[in-house]
C-alpha cells in the first residue's frame, strides 16, 4: 500500500507518553508539515504556540483543572466536555496526558475558516508525527476554554494574540505504549453517486 495511506491508517491517538523530549529535528519536521497545510484563500493565518517548558505546562494543567472545576454540567452538554469537568472536580486532571510537548493551534477571531484551517494543520502534524513514530493526540480543552479569562491571561504572555481564538491543540511525545492497532471505522459514511 502507498506509504501515505499506510501512515493515515496507522495514526492513533496516544494518551501515554515517555517524559523524554522530541529532538528539535523531529519537532521542526512536524511543525513544518503543519505549515504546509492548505488554508482557505491561502490565508495562512494559523498560529502554533509550542510549549515545552515543564513548569509552564504544569501551571497550565493546574489552571485548566481549576477553571473546569468551576463549571457546571448541564443536560445535553458535549460528553467529552462533561468528562473534563467531572475529572477536574475529582482532582488530578491532566488534559494533555503529561506529554513533553503541547502545541496550541490558534487563528484569527471571526475568520470563517479558522477551525477548518487549524484542523488541516493539526492533521498534517499528526500524520507527520506518526510517520516518525512519534505519538500525538488532539487536545481540545483549550478550545473549550478559549473565552475563559484566566486561561487567556495565562496564554497571552506566551504568544496568543488578543485577536486570536484557540481552535485546538496537540500533544506530542514518544509513546509509552506499544504500537496500537488501527481503529476500525464504522462511521464516516460514504454515499456514491455514479
Ligand atoms: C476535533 C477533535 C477533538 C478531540 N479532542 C480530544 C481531546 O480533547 N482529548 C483526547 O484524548 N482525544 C481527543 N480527540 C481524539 C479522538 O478521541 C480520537 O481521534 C478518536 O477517539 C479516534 O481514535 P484514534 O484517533 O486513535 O483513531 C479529538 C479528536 C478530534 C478530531
Amino acid at each position: 500500500m502507498n506509504e501515505v495511506i499506510q501512515t493515515i491508517k496507522k495514526r492513533r491517538s496516544v494518551r501515554k507518553y515517555k517524559s523524554e523530549q522530541l529532538s528539535d529535528h523531529e519537532l521542526y519536521a512536524i511543525l513544518e508539515s503543519g505549515q504546509y497545510a492548505p488554508s482557505g484563500g491561502n490565508n495562512q493565518t494559523s498560529h502554533l504556540i509550542v510549549i515545552q517548558k515543564e513548569e509552564i505546562l504544569k501551571e497550565l494543567k493546574d489552571l485548566v483543572e481549576q477553571e473546569f472545576s468551576k463549571m457546571e454540567v448541564y443536560e445535553g452538554m458535549y460528553k467529552s466536555l462533561v468528562a473534563s469537568i467531572n475529572a477536574s472536580k475529582r482532582g488530578g486532571y491532566d488534559f494533555y496526558y503529561n506529554a513533553p510537548t503541547l502545541v496550541i493551534a490558534a487563528n484569527r477571531k471571526g475568520y470563517g475558516n479558522a477551525i477548518a484551517d487549524c484542523s488541516c494543520v493539526l492533521e498534517n502534524m499528526m500524520l507527520a508525527a506518526t510517520s516518525l513514530n512519534i505519538g500525538s493526540c488532539w487536545i481540545n480543552q483549550l478550545h473549550w476554554l478559549d473565552e475563559n479569562p484566566v486561561i487567556r491571561q495565562f496564554l497571552i504572555p506566551l504568544g496568543l494574540s488578543e485577536e486570536e481564538t484557540i481552535c485546538g491543540g496537540l500533544a506530542l511525545g514518544y509513546p509509552e505504549l506499544r504500537e496500537q492497532t488501527s481503529l476500525k471505522r464504522t462511521g464516516n459514511s460514504i454515499t456514491m453517486v455514479r
